[in-house]
């Protein structure tokens, strides 16, 4: 059907005077003796078009002004009676699909609970249509910051037989049902599609070493998986991770790229997503859009571990799991010190290397690995990453420590063994960035159909 956007439509004043078929959801109808006006949503803005019936020269189906119909409308384009941009005065109104009264958007039962029970309609509202523009927007704007700074866009394997962060929190690829002919799980698993255990990828790290060691500067950008047990507000079993890794790049060099990258992120989504960002300001968090502005603008903070938790120690009575040196931080701690100490993001570097990745580069003092995390106000942890351990006998004894089967990682030790130089990358969960971007506070107000344990609609 051929038809105008109706963002085109409202702000692009050359269309005044011009006849156009547009095509849309009824979001609001409103009557009155002489008059009637729909308010149309195609998605395609934020603002809605206002379509002004002449009862006197067009009568319309009553059907096709209900809440959530859908409906294709011929019109010329006016300027708006009130208000800036245009609207469109109707000469026909043709209803493509009705639209009943159990439809569940009502205006009244719009919270984000009861939206999640309903992934499949909840993007007919303004604040999914908003997070989804900006999502995109966020998305485009990652692929444009590495393209725009010589970065190579890799697409890693999504079906693994290593697991990168080593800590067991695979899903498993299988197609065959175990059976007692099976004697041992290596039977088993010699007979299975891959001849060896393999699982979803929980991140595209080793890979993208591989081309970063050959190109220079990669970055992947693709779903990754972790089979963690945790049904919290940030984290799903099927993310989205953006993963840079750049040759002859150190735990400095790392940190400046995240932060850099960050910035411009933020920076897109400021300038592409006013509207939404506005609605998100007044909606979910105020100050958004001022949060943001002084993020795109100023140094973040750096911490080593040791300092955070001489800081923390200090207020471990108001902790659930009060720290120590050689703590894992945990959600309330990293909230602690971006939101209380340093009011704005902080890399926390230099982490115990017991708490870390076998792949992390081992510091001089034999304790702490050249890590870094970048925490944010109102989520926590954002990014990881690392320099990598570019020593092969370091490298070796560090995956003996953890008592990990070397013979699995054979590739990712000839990096080390064939013109090894030092690198680094991080991650960056993508949705986590969504919500800190939105103030949407939960990870599942994010995310198209989230899957987290016990929830696959
Ligand atoms: O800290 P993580 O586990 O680091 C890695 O996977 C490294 N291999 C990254 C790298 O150096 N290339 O994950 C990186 C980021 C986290 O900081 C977090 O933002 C996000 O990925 N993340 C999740 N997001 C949503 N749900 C989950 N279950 C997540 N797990 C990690
Ligand atoms: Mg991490």
């Amino acid at each position: 059907m051929k038809h105008a956007d109706i963002k085109n439509v409202l702000s692009n004043a050359d269309m005044v005077g011009s006849d156009v078929v547009v095509c849309g959801w009824v979001r609001t109808f409103r009557d009155s003796a002489q008059v009637a006006f729909l308010e149309l949503s195609d998605g395609s803005s934020f603002c809605k078009l206002q379509v002004v019936i002449d009862k006197g020269a067009l009568s319309v189906d009553a059907e096709a002004t209900k809440l959530g119909a859908s409906v294709a409308v011929k019109g010329k384009v006016v300027k708006a009676y009130k208000g800036e941009g245009n609207e469109l005065n109707a000469s026909e109104v043709v209803l493509l699909g009705k639209c009943p009264a159990e439809y569940p958007i009502q205006k009244k039962r719009t919270t984000l609970d009861f939206l999640r029970t309903i992934p499949h309609l909840r993007l007919r509202t303004n604040t999914f249509q908003a997070v989804f523009r900006v999502r995109s927007v966020a998305a485009q704007a990652i692929h444009r910051y590495f393209h725009e700074h010589g970065y190579y866009y890799i697409n890693a394997p999504l079906i693994t037989a290593s697991d990168c962060e080593g800590a067991g929190e695979m899903f498993r690829v299988t197609t065959q049902p175990w059976n007692a002919s099976y004697k041992t799980a290596e039977d088993y698993f010699k007979e299975d599609f891959f001849g060896v255990k393999a699982g979803l990828s929980v991140s595209g790290q080793l890979e993208g070493e591989v081309a970063a060691t050959a190109l220079g500067k990669i970055y992947t950008f693709g779903p990754s998986f972790r089979a963690e047990n945790s049904n919290t507000k940030r984290h799903l079993a099927e993310f989205w991770h953006v993963e840079p890794e750049v040759a002859f790049a150190e735990l400095p060099d790392v940190i400046e790229i995240a932060e850099d990258m960050l910035k411009y992120l933020v920076k897109a989504v400021l300038e592409e997503c006013p509207e939404e960002m506005k609605f998100f300001d007044t909606f979910m968090e105020k100050g958004l859009i001022e949060k943001l502005t002084h993020v795109a603008n100023s140094d973040f903070a750096v911490c080593s571990y040791t300092e955070a938790i001489a800081i923390l120690e200090k207020e471990n009575a108001r902790f659930e799991f009060p720290v120590h040196w050689g703590s894992d931080l945990q959600s309330e701690h990293e909230k602690y010190l971006t939101e209380q100490v340093f009011k704005r993001p902080v890399f926390v570097t230099n982490y115990p290397k017991e708490i870390k990745s076998f792949y992390m580069k081992q510091n001089p003092d034999g304790k702490t690995v050249a890590a870094t995390d970048l925490l944010v106000p109102g989520i926590g942890e954002i990014i990881g990453g690392s320099e990598r351990e570019a020593d092969l006998s370091k490298l070796q004894a560090a995956m003996s420590e953890r008592g990990m089967d070397r013979s699995a990682y054979k590739q990712y030790l000839d990096l080390r063994r064939f013109g090894t130089v030092p690198h680094g990358g991080f991650g960056l969960g993508f949705e986590r960035f969504v919500m800190y971007c939105t103030g949407v506070e939960n990870i599942r107000d994010v995310t198209l159909f989230p899957r987290s344990v016990k929830n696959i609609m």
